[in-house]
């Protein structure tokens, strides 16, 4: 976002089960403990709106919606979390922290059934048209990713039901989109101890904001 006084914009993605919601988690508590006001929200959802169709995205079959529909609803959500959330804690000066973002879409819809990546960017471009200033991409061996998350069995598994090949392509994907946005991104070992991850990404964090 440009234009006039407003905070930074911090995003994480990655696999299912990289652990990047322990890590937007942690790397809010530490910029809260420096006295920063931070607000720390999630895509699909983050703004009452978008939590409703959060629901209708992640809960049931598989194949419930096409791809296409999908970047509708994934567009739809991220247009209201913006307007509702985003946007007013950006101009009010916070930082923001959002688990997942328009990244999270440029892979699950744009390459998991054909390649409608053009589609979501120029949805994006007509609908958002904003990215973040800093993306934490938490790398991950897409076994161990998957594992973790099937562990935590919620009804929100529509995804991870995709299976381990589609995980081992999402991966690529997001490596691929780090070398695409360079200036934005930041790939971090996730196979670490979550405290050495946290440390990892605080620094680079606090050196941006300044
Ligand atoms: P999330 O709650 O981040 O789950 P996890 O913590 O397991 O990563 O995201 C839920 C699912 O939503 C995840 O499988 C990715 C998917 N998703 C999309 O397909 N497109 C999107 O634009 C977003 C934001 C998420």
């Amino acid at each position: 976002m440009s234009g006039a006084a407003r905070g930074a914009f911090i995003s994480f993605e990655g696999i299912d089960g990289s652990g990047k919601s322990t890590q937007a988690r942690l790397l809010a508590d530490t910029l809260r403990a420096q006295g920063r006001d931070v607000v720390l929200t999630r895509e699909p959802g983050g703004s009452p709106g978008a939590e409703e169709i959060r629901r209708l995205v992640l809960e049931g079959d598989p194949d419930r919606w096409s791809a296409e529909t999908e970047i509708l609803l994934f567009t739809a959500a991220r247009r209201d979390h913006l307007e509702k959330t985003i946007r007013p804690a950006l101009v009010a000066g916070k930082i923001v922290i959002t688990d997942r973002f328009a990244d999270s879409t440029r892979l699950y819809q744009g390459i998991t059934r054909g390649d409608l990546r053009e589609t979501v960017d120029r949805l994006h471009a007509l609908m958002i048209g904003v990215e973040p200033d800093l993306t934490f991409i938490i790398d991950m061996d897409p076994g161990v990713g998957l594992a973790r998350a099937l562990a935590r069995k919620g009804t929100e598994e529509r995804f991870e039901a995709f299976g381990e090949p589609m995980q081992a392509r999402m991966r690529a994907g997001f490596l691929a989109l780090a070398a695409e946005f360079p200036a934005r991104s930041v790939v971090i070992d996730g196979a670490r101890p979550k405290d050495a991850v946290a440390a990892e990404i605080a620094g680079i964090a606090e050196g941006r904001l300044g």
